[in-house]
């Protein structure tokens, strides 16, 4: 799992790595890459005592989707995330992935956490790189998904710059490309365009959808944007306050490619985020 940089290598066998790619849709016979099925979290408090942050969620996520997943701030979202990549133990219920369960790390999925970030010492490419592990991948290979996606990126020309010689904008780039290049079937990103300003989200999430409409991964993707939740994806998640459960479940039949920079006046944009705002605003408690 690349994007925490906590690949456990010699655990995926060959057979397993060719399952990675994101093309094969056949494992499994339901066509469902995740399930996560009546899971709970609870985490210790201070005081010793328990606190419900998930409560008995389920959701199915069939192989390619592209889902959001929305929810007042605190409900549980990155924890589900974690769960999902196997980074803490549920409390109950259980999360299939590839029709197996998730037990300890889920090195099968890519992960850009909130605050995901760069090795500060590693040049861009070798940040990038550090996914492609020689064993798994010759020379050549590495170079050639190296060059690919830092060009889809946009980020040709600055191969050898440090992290801190690059714009906010651009580091996020590249931290979401280590997390694509080496091809999980799923990626899960949380609230990844979260810091930046108006314009650089909206250039970000025009080269995703790009980048996905290429690969067709299944990305499951957090945010607190409405809008966002929206403009990206086939299905938004709607999650209650905590202890958070799946309130709703919008589809988003807009059709694709889709034009972020003019979302708002693409068909079934204004009848999707109609649909989920009223969803939404019942969860904040927002009377008009
Ligand atoms: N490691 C942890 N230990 C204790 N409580 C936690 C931990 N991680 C998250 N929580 C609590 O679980 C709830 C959900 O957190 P989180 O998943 O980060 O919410 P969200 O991403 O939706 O804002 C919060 O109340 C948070 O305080
Ligand atoms: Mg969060």
């Amino acid at each position: 799992m690349l994007g925490e940089f906590m690949e456990q290598d010699d655990q995926l066998s060959s057979s397993e790595t060719a399952s990675r790619k994101a093309s094969d849709t056949t494992q499994g016979t339901n066509g469902l890459v995740i399930q996560v099925e009546n899971v709970t979290k609870a985490f210790l408090t201070p005081d010793q005592g328990t606190m419900v942050a998930l409560q008995e969620i389920n959701l199915d996520v069939p192989y390619g989707e592209f889902v959001t997943v929305v929810g007042p701030s605190g409900c549980g979202k990155s924890t589900l995330l974690k769960l999902i990549a196997g980074l803490t133990p549920l409390s109950g219920g259980r999360i299939l992935y590839q029709g197996s369960e998730v037990q300890g790390l889920n090195t099968k999925v890519g992960y850009v956490p909130q605050e995901s970030k760069l090795f500060p010492w590693l040049t861009l490419e070798e940040n990038v790189a550090f996914g492609l592990d020689s064993k798994r991948y010759s020379r050549q290979e590495r170079e050639h998904q190296l060059r690919h996606f830092i060009n889809l990126a946009g980020l040709s020309g600055f191969e050898k710059y440090y992290p801190a010689q690059l714009s906010g904008g651009m580091g996020k780039r590249a931290s979401i490309i280590r997390a694509l290049a080496y091809e999980p079937p799923v990626i899960l990103m949380d609230e990844p365009f979260g810091p930046l300003d108006a314009q650089t989200r909206m250039v970000l999430q025009d080269e995703l959808l790009k980048i996905w409409e290429q690969k067709r991964q299944t990305i499951v993707f957090v945010t607190h944007d409405l809008v966002e939740a929206v403009a990206l994806a086939d299905r938004v998640v709607v999650m209650t306050h905590r202890p958070a459960n799946v309130k709703d479940v919008i589809q988003v039949p807009m059709d694709r490619p889709r034009n972020i920079f003019e979302i708002h006046r693409q068909e079934g944009f204004d009848e999707a985020y109609g649909r989920l705002w009223n969803i939404f605003r019942h969860e904040l408690n927002i009377k008009r």
